[in-house]
């Protein structure tokens, strides 16, 4: 279509320049054709944060923010949430269909007997500080799964490729149940293969003396809604990791454990943490329209409330909501969810959050579930790794297939001295 063209004029020469639209989008490629000369670089883009850059074309996960839509290749969250297990999910989001009887059954068969880790893994995980950050724990136990599986480099072989896939989705639990038992100076349980996915990560993470660990149903069924909840969002921090990491062709265990840094950084994983904090701070129910108030004021800010891209309900914080009685049915009532459900009574109604389109997003009550299931906060990332993994094995399985991709290497804007003649320590300090 020749109307899909942007016109630029280049006041600094005149010189006018016809750029192609596709999909909302101008190649950056085609900016640095702009002005360019023998001696001059062309224009680029200035965008710390890729606030406005794509980076990629995917069709793993569709967010309109404004509608508060969240689909994984298409399947609104809720249906999946609802009717769907997360293996389901996770093959769902890799393959980019829904599987078979016998893909599932296979697929499902796979990943279970996969879930062991060689010990020399457990005796790595053992050699951590009894006050280890799980997160630190994880991401190590990932990354050092490269060398047990050096055959991971042939990332172009589909077979190979979907061997450490599985490997991975089936671990994942494993090591992270393993790094909350660390901290408590407990044995590391093995994992049950009787078990489902969710079963058997609550059996590793809880089970003591018993002969077989036998989880509430309706605990399982919670963090299997969580763990759909958080199994892919797009082009987000760690995922961005996890593709520019893999850019270099890496193995996909490194890649992943790019991704689990990122994560494990305040900014992407630890708003849960931080509404709980505020919920304690807030203490009781009748506090709730004072702290308000310092919200409004600018004192304080709704932990939970708010969102990048959501400008609307965030469509995961309704099923939250859901999964939330539950568990305070098998756990008891936490008497921080009666100040939680006090905030976003008064906040939803109130002019100051109506107008800036504050609606409580995903951590507002994923932090409530954790603490009702005794996690401790720093549990809460590796919650949201172990899911998460399954949709950044996703990207990079797209990423690695997309012809279009290169080794990541964005650009700068030099601001610093040029030509300065060395002086050697021994004459500057003479
Ligand atoms: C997530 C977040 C960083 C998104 O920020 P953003 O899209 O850049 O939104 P802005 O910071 O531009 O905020 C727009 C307005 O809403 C206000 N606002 C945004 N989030 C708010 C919150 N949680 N509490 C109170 N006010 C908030 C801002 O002060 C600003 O008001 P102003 O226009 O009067 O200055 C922000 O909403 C936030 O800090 N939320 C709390 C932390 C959180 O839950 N993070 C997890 C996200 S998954």
């Amino acid at each position: 279509m020749t109307d899909q063209t942007l016109t630029v004029r280049d006041n600094r020469t005149g010189e006018e320049y016809e750029l192609e639209i596709t999909d909302g989008t101008v190649r950056a490629a085609d900016l640095g054709k702009i002005g360019k000369t023998d001696d001059e670089p062309g224009l680029a883009v200035y965008d710390p944060g890729f606030t406005n850059t794509a980076s990629t074309r995917s069709a793993v996960t569709y967010i309109d923010g404004e509608k508060g839509i969240l689909e994984y290749r298409g399947y609104p969250i809720e249906q999946l949430a609802e009717h769907s297990t997360y293996l389901e999910v996770a093959y769902l989001l890799i393959h980019g269909e829904l599987p078979t009887k016998e893909q599932h059954d296979q697929w499902v068969h796979e990943i279970t007997f996969h879930t062991f880790v060689h010990e020399n893994l457990k005796s790595l995980m053992q050699g951590f500080r009894y006050d280890a950050h799980p997160m630190g724990m994880l991401l190590s136990g990932v990354g050092a799964l490269s060398t047990f599986y050096p055959e991971a480099r042939a990332i172009t072989d589909e077979q190979v490729r979907h061997e450490q896939i599985v490997r991975m989705i089936a671990k994942m639990p494993t090591l992270g149940a393993w790094s909350f038992r660390h901290a408590q100076g407990k044995p590391y349980i093995y994992p049950d293969n009787d078990l489902t996915y969710t079963e058997n990560f609550l059996s590793m993470l809880f089970k003591m003396s018993e002969q077989k660990y036998d989880p509430d149903p309706r605990l399982s069924k919670a963090l299997e809604v969580l763990f759909i909840l958080h199994a892919d969002h797009e082009q987000n921090c760690s995922t961005n990791a996890v593709r520019s990491v893999g850019s270099s062709q890496v193995d996909p265990y490194s890649a992943v454990s790019a991704g689990i840094a990122a994560l494990y950084g305040p900014l992407h994983g630890g708003a849960n943490e931080a509404v709980l904090r505020m919920l304690k701070r807030i203490g009781s129910k009748d506090k709730v329209p004072e702290f308000i108030e310092g919200v409004k004021n600018g004192d304080e800010r709704l932990m939970g409330f708010g969102h990048r891209v959501y400008k609307n309900y965030d469509p995961r914080a309704k099923i939250i909501k859901k999964a939330v009685d539950d568990v305070f049915e098998v756990t008891g009532v936490n008497p921080l969810l009666e100040i939680a459900q006090e905030l976003e009574k008064i906040a939803l109604e109130d002019e100051y959050f109506v107008q800036r389109k504050l609606y409580p997003n995903v951590d507002f009550y994923s932090g409530l579930i954790y603490e009702a299931l005794q996690f401790p906060p720093e549990m809460f990332t590796v919650l949201f790794a172990i899911p998460r993994t399954s949709g950044w094995l996703a990207q990079w399985v797209e990423l690695v297939d997309d012809k279009e991709q290169k080794i990541a290497r964005p650009k700068q804007i030099y601001t610093g001295g040029r030509g300065l003649d060395f002086v050697p320590a021994a004459q500057r300090w003479a």
